[in-house]
């Protein structure tokens, strides 16, 4: 019969370590090496762990039937608001015992809906940082919640609140349709002028290949442009970091024979790109650790090296 190895704690660590390198046991993913928001999520995921393992066995060593002890409940404030009621926006507790919920922000949010209150509404899919639908404003910080570990301290309250700058349909979800509008008008899909070479693909080089890491993972989780002051300001005119990335992923693509066009389409109205402030809030909340300001410098000094 198969079995696992180890204690849950012992698992963890051997599974949080191949990933991110904790424990110098990285060599099984090392793209991650510069992926610092993964690492610092499973520190956070580890630290959790750690606390909730003790809690729980204090429960075993008890002998009792797991009970609620005060320590344990954590309280989460959640904006509410519901377009159907004239009631006006506010922030609703809900306390939840940790030692029961998963590890994630996302756990919690899943556990309220199934057990305590099934009005709240929030959008999830994936539940693994890959789908970009659980974005929201948690403690401050724009994030996916399924890759947002909890804080242990439960004598301080989580507050979630929607994405910032945004018109709120329901509660936590947000209407992001200008800012699928933006990201359609960059036209992210190959274009070319020729055929493939052997009538079925375009092929591509390792090194080339290369110059799209940190530019395809983004998952359009929109918590970049949604921080972005630029884009709050000018949100119908600017294009925000997450749609230039987008931009720049396609001028970056070897097999791409519009780059040209596509500055040009960037740059005929200069408040799509250089809005940009470089204030950089894009690339410090981007839970993907990708770097949304870098590309926009990027593209606007192909755009002015080609002016010259
Ligand atoms: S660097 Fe540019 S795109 Fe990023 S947050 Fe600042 S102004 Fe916005
Ligand atoms: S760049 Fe990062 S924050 Fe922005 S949409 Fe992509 S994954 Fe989300
Ligand atoms: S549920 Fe898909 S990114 Fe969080």
């Amino acid at each position: 019969m198969w079995r696992r190895r180890g204690s849950l704690m012992e698992r963890m660590k051997e599974g949080v370590g191949k990933v991110v390198g904790l424990g110098g046991v990285n060599k099984e993913f090392p793209i991650l090496d510069e992926h610092p928001i993964a690492k610092e999520k499973a520190q956070g995921i580890m630290k959790y762990y750690e606390k909730v393992s003790e809690w729980m066995k204090e429960k075993k060593g008890s002998g009792k039937e797991p009970n609620i002890n005060v320590n344990k409940v954590k309280e989460f404030k959640i904006f509410r608001w519901n377009p159907d009621k004239p009631l006006k926006p506010f922030l609703q507790s809900y306390h939840v015992d940790l030692t029961s919920c998963g590890p994630m922000v996302l756990d919690v949010l899943q556990m309220i809906k199934a057990e305590k209150d099934s009005t709240l509404a929030f959008r999830r899919s994936c539940r693994e940082g890959i789908c970009g639908s659980c974005s929201m404003n948690i403690d401050g910080d724009n994030t996916v919640a399924c890759l947002k570990p909890i804080e242990a301290n439960t004598s301080k309250a989580t507050m979630i609140t929607p994405l910032p700058h945004m018109f709120v349909i329901k509660d936590l979800v947000v209407d992001l349709t200008s800012f699928y509008q933006q990201y359609k008008s960059v036209e992210p899909w190959l274009k070319t002028r020729k055929k493939p070479e052997n009538g079925r693909e375009y092929f591509q080089s390792p090194k080339d290949r290369k110059k799209l890491d940190g530019l395809y993972e983004c998952i359009l989780c929109a918590c970049c442009s949604t921080a972005c002051p630029a884009y709050w300001w000018n949100g119908e005119e600017f294009l925000g970091p997450a749609a230039l990335l987008h931009a720049y992923r396609w001028i970056q693509d070897s097999r791409d024979d519009f780059e040209k066009e596509r500055l040009q389409a960037l740059t005929e109205d200069e408040k799509k790109l250089y809005r940009c402030r470089t204030i950089k809030n894009c690339t410090a909340t981007c839970p993907k650790s990708l770097d949304p300001a870098r590309a926009i410098n990027a593209m606007r000094i192909r755009h002015q090296l080609g002016q010259l």
